[in-house]
């Protein structure tokens, strides 16, 4: 009895990231992909509740409680799944069909006001870029930076006039109210009760969303006076954290990376250069959210922040915030003895850039350089620290065979034994994976990893799971492995059902949603375990590997009836029918 169409329920846990609620709630903690904390589910003491916003999935390993995020706040704030995606939905401002006339008006009521808001912020943008024409000194500061009229027109750049109230002014003319005004940011409030302008006198920088609403502004200085830039306050429309500026034209682009800098001016010299791919952060260091924006829809970040020891500092920072996006290829582009990319663009222009762009370093590789030049690797203290500094770092690295590569490069360098490296960089060694609390370990893939049965029946079924589970989260996977897959490798129901569903959607071309899955199931006993399987965060390099192997794995142990079942369906030959019976068990 579907209360809401499904894809309004796909909606709202799409829209609703899981890390994102579970936070407001529960105090969570990094752990490789996850994050964990305390169980509010249970009483515990040491955390065995994991978070994976990847999978958009939760589930504790100690009480068995799993589920996605309508799941949670269901049982979290005791809701109905009703009340649980009616909450969902309108904090995420999606409209739902069915719900309760007082809610659709308070929604409506929302959604009016951003759209106001955005209203507000386009005429002012359109206000500041009128402006230019009347002011000799913003024309000559364009032409001092090399801004053409063109580019001026496509950034939405413009120039706030030195009056304190010519934009309140000119916003009030347009009908709109003080208070509307304020709350987009636009002026502030004087002690007197009087309102003036946010932006004076400064060269305005238009910020869209990734919708291309315009959410808030950057506003430079002329000179050299402080602060350079102001940024609009931070509002119920705008957040440096959350958005990047020209996010929503390097979304489009089709290139695979992104350049990350770190102003609007290196964006806008990359973007004309030819670089669509480039965004920049809005005055804050990267965060979390924005790392997520990233990886979602590229899969490498170029960093490329100024030469400067703050861009330095800040780049180190950055990867290892970007770090925690596991599936994402950061590295790091060296400018030389230019200060940014925008002086050295406009100094040897796009060819020399693209032969920067080749010379990337990976991050890591980066970092063995960077902090090999703080240090006299000929003296033993120096390299016990070179190599303390970098553990920091390795640490973030999600798999052995990457921490392999470059703990092979650092013993080089140092001549110190690759696998103290690694035995410092304090993660894989011997044993650690059996032991939940470790910090810097993914408490799933411990689960996972570490607890494989023995038992071959039970081994088998961990098999399948893991299986599943891949192929879940991998539709290009699973369409390369569908000849070598049949419903029969699977026992339980469970795991049929999953199976049947990857395979349904697969057929259909539609993404699988785990939130579509849990609703096949009725018991909260099924809804755990289907949980636990879509929580197991299967961390190959070479998942397609892993996949083949866990098929012959199945293929081989599942016995003979299995096999002859196969082949009579002709889907294995002769040849893999007796491997597969002279190789059981
Ligand atoms: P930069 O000082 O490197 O500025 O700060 P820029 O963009 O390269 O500009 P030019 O070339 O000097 O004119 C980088 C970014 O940091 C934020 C802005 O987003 C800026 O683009 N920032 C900087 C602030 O928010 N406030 C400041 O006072 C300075
Ligand atoms: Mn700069």
């Amino acid at each position: 009895m579907p209360l809401f169409p499904d894809y309004i329920i796909r909606e709202v846990a799409e829209k609703n990231d899981i890390y994102d609620v579970v936070s407001q709630t529960v105090s969570l903690k990094k752990t490789g992909s996850s994050y964990i904390g305390l169980c509010p589910f249970h009483n515990e003491k040491t955390p065995s509740f994991s978070v994976s916003p990847r999978r958009g999935i939760f589930k504790c390993f100690g009480c068995g409680e799993g589920g996605d995020v309508i799941g949670f706040v269901m049982k979290n704030e005791n809701l109905t799944f009703y009340e649980a995606v009616s909450r969902l939905a309108q904090r995420a401002n999606i409209q739902l069909p069915e719900i309760k006339q007082k809610d659709a008006e308070q929604a409506k009521r929302r959604k009016e006001k951003s759209d106001l808001l955005h209203a507000i912020n386009k005429d002012s943008a359109e206000f500041f870029y009128n402006n230019i024409k009347q002011s000799p000194q913003a024309v000559e500061y364009f032409k001092k930076r090399q801004l053409d009229a063109r580019v001026v027109k496509a950034f939405w750049l413009g120039y706030a006039p030195d009056g304190w109230t010519s934009l309140f002014d000119y916003l009030k003319d347009k009908g709109y109210t003080e208070s509307d005004i304020y709350d987009a940011g636009l002026i502030r409030r004087h002690e007197s009760g009087r309102y003036y302008d946010y932006f004076r006198n400064r060269i305005m920088f238009t910020i869209f969303d990734a919708n291309s609403n315009i959410i808030g502004f950057g506003g430079r200085v002329l000179d050299d006076s402080k602060p350079k830039y102001l940024n609009s306050p931070d509002s119920s429309l705008f957040s440096k954290s959350k958005n990047l500026y020209s996010f929503n034209v390097a979304r489009h682009s089709k290139k695979p990376f992104v350049i990350l800098c770190e102003g609007y001016m290196d964006t806008i010299a990359l973007v004309t250069a030819g670089y669509d791919n480039t965004v920049a952060t809005l005055g804050t260091a990267i965060g979390e959210h924005q790392a997520r924006l990233l990886a979602k829809n590229f899969d490498e970040v170029v960093i490329c922040y100024d030469s400067d020891q703050a861009g330095r500092t800040a780049t180190n920072r950055a990867i290892t915030v970007l770090r925690s996006q596991s599936k994402l290829k950061i590295s790091v582009l060296d400018l030389k003895a230019k200060k940014d990319p925008d002086e050295f663009i406009k100094t040897y222009g796009k060819d020399r850039f693209d032969m920067l762009l080749a010379a990337r370093k990976p991050d890591m590789e980066y970092l063995i350089d960077y902090f090999g030049e703080n240090y006299n690797l000929k003296k033993s203290n120096e390299i016990l620290s070179y190599i303390a500094d970098l553990s920091e770092y390795l640490k973030l690295v999600p798999t052995q065979i990457e921490l392999d590569v470059y703990a092979n490069i650092i013993s080089e360098k140092t001549g110190v034994q690759t696998s103290s490296i690694i035995a410092q960089a304090g993660m894989r060694k011997s044993g650690a994976t059996s032991k939940l609390d470790s910090t810097n370990t993914d408490v799933i893939n411990v689960v996972n990893k570490g607890s494989l049965p023995t038992n071959s029946k039970e081994y088998l079924d961990k098999t399948r799971a893991l299986l599943l589970s891949t192929l879940f989260y991998d539709s290009k996977l699973f369409e390369n492995y569908r000849h070598q897959l049949d419903i029969s490798m699977f026992e339980s129901s469970i795991h049929r059902t999953i199976f049947a569903y990857i395979d349904e959607c697969f057929k259909k071309g539609e993404k699988v949603s785990n939130t579509m899955l849990l609703s096949r199931f009725e018991t909260k006993e099924e809804i755990n375990a289907v949980s636990g399987i879509l929580a197991m965060d299967v961390q190959s390099d070479d998942t397609a590997h892993a996949v083949s192997d866990y098929i012959n794995q199945i293929k081989q142990k599942a016995g003979p009836e299995m096999a002859l079942q196969l082949m009579k369906e002709g889907k294995i030959s002769l040849e893999e029918f007796n491997k597969m019976i002279n190789n059981k068990g």
